[in-house]
């Protein structure tokens, strides 16, 4: 007797899709996030794992950018802007392409200043430079070639 093959069909979630078409990323303001200071505390592999969670090196240093005080931002988190430290909606049309899981953060700039953005993605405090870079595993991780 011929085995019966069972054929699955994908799961299909309406409301998923039309957030993932009409995304609007979530509202995460810079000052709302939790900063992750626990990852020294964590095991290598761990602290590995979290790290590469977070978007695409796109420089090893930071970036000095004039703001405009009480102007809005967008900076982006995943890494493969163009229009680096802002974010130019890679993310949004190359999400399925690349696997982009970040989204760029709001940011309102207090007053006019100079500020240093983080351009390895890798900063605890985005969107601004926290030192991550200087670490290890960032200075001797590979730079991925935007596709
Ligand atoms: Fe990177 Fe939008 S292009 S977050």
């Amino acid at each position: 007797m011929a085995a019966l093959k069972v054929l699955r069909m994908p799961t299909f979630n309406l409301t998923r899709l039309l957030t993932q078409l009409l995304f609007l990323p979530p509202m995460q303001s810079a000052a709302t996030r939790v900063p992750s200071n626990t990852q020294e505390r964590k095991g290598d592999v761990e602290a590995q794992t979290e790290w590469k969670q977070k978007g695409r090196i796109h420089s090893k240093k930071s970036v000095k950018a004039n703001l405009v005080g009480g102007k809005r931002y967008l900076w982006c988190a995943c890494g493969y802007s163009k229009n680096q430290p802002f974010c130019d909606g890679t993310h949004l049309w190359k999400r399925f392409r690349l696997k982009i899981k970040q989204h760029p953060v709001f940011f309102k700039a207090p007053k006019d200043m100079t500020a240093s953005l983080c351009l390895c993605k890798q900063t605890n405090k985005p969107p601004y430079c926290d030192g991550t870079h200087r670490r290890k595993e960032v200075q001797e991780a590979v730079i991925e070639e935007p596709k």
